[in-house]
């Protein structure tokens, strides 16, 4: 055959493929998130998320030195509060003296330059297991109430050290009222990822098991949006660049790169995905049986979440992909 154009001509070799290939994973592209426990010594490996642990802070500060070592620059906090401190107004969650506040603290001493985030939502400190306030009658989570409680946690984290702030409650509004905020109280350096675009999904179910964070009852349906919809992504996430957003997210990923791909058309900040604890645990639990290639399919995943438009990704796989990028 004679052919005008062969495609195939930059798919030869992979030095060829290497210098045409649209996207390329960097250290720079990451966020490890990071689960923290009360207590000394403690590496416990989450059942649901094999290969993956929450620690006490002590053993959280020995990972993030090693984690800066590697490469990572940007850590994402969570927290597991014991059920003593719960109640329905999440107050343990801008203790001053919290396990968070502690955590920002020791991190920001020990690994100075280390991006700190910090999840903002009260659902690690609800007795209800929910992001926000319950109105304990209708068992509707109560938005405003919610964004005031929200606020001081905000406060308390950027007192503590916290580079960014990163709202995970989906309430309306927070985004523009946590800005405003942090500039009247001397935070005006401290940014907002916000959690934008984030779906009413079961793949937090791993998640939910690591902090024991599961909801106590009902779903988070009235707040979190419903997967079947694409333009109230959008809405969302202009709303909350309008009222300040540095960053903006859609959560989870894979299943949603239609969703990373138009929000990125439609900012201008940079847009982060979150390759969430469902998503680590389906490709482990599949490598496990000997079904897929975990690094391999880890390497595809995060490639094609670049790909869809995503800037940063928050993902559990990060050390091991900074390990695979040598
Ligand atoms: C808390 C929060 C959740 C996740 C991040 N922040 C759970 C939820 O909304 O129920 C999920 C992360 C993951 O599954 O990896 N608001």
């Amino acid at each position: 055959m004679y052919l005008q154009r062969r495609n195939r001509i930059t798919r030869r070799s992979e030095a060829i493929r290497g210098l045409v290939a649209e996207t390329v994973l960097t250290p720079n592209d990451f966020i490890l998130p990071l689960f923290i426990d009360e207590g000394k010594d403690i590496v416990y490996e989450i059942p649901s998320m094999p290969g993956y642990y929450r620690r006490s802070l002590d053993k959280t500060l020995q990972e993030v030195r090693e984690l800066w070592d590697l490469g990572i620059k940007s850590i994402l906090l969570f927290v597991k509060t014991n059920d003593s401190t719960k109640d329905n107004t999440g107050k343990e969650s801008w203790n001053p003296d919290g396990l968070m506040q502690r955590a920002i603290k020791a991190i920001k001493d020990a690994v100075p330059e280390m991006v700190v985030m910090t999840d903002v939502a009260l659902d690690p400190y609800s007795q209800y297991g929910h992001d926000g306030i319950v109105d304990v009658k209708s068992g509707y989570i109560l938005n405003d109430e919610t964004v005031d409680a929200l606020t001081k946690m905000s406060l308390s984290h950027a007192d503590a050290g916290a580079d960014f702030i990163a709202p995970s409650d989906m309430m309306d509004g927070r985004i523009g009222v946590f800005r405003k905020a942090l500039e009247e109280n001397g935070h005006s350096g401290v940014g907002i990822m916000s959690y934008s675009a984030k779906y009413a999904s079961c793949f937090y179910g791993p998640f939910r098991d690591a902090l024991d964070s599961a909801p106590g009852f009902g779903d988070k349906k009235t707040y979190q949006m419903n997967y079947a919809n694409r333009i109230e992504a959008i809405n969302e996430t202009l709303q909350d660049v309008q009222q300040g957003a540095d960053i903006v997210m859609v959560k989870p990923a894979m299943a949603y790169l239609d969703i990373v791909r138009e929000v990125k058309n439609a900012v201008t900040v940079p847009v982060s995905a979150y390759h969430v604890s469902g998503e680590y645990a389906m490709i482990k639990a599949a490598a496990k049986m000997g079904w897929l290639d975990e690094q391999k399919t880890v390497l595809e995943s995060l490639t094609s979440i670049k790909r869809a438009g995503a800037d940063l990704i928050a993902t559990y796989f990060a050390k091991d992909v900074l390990q695979l990028l040598g």
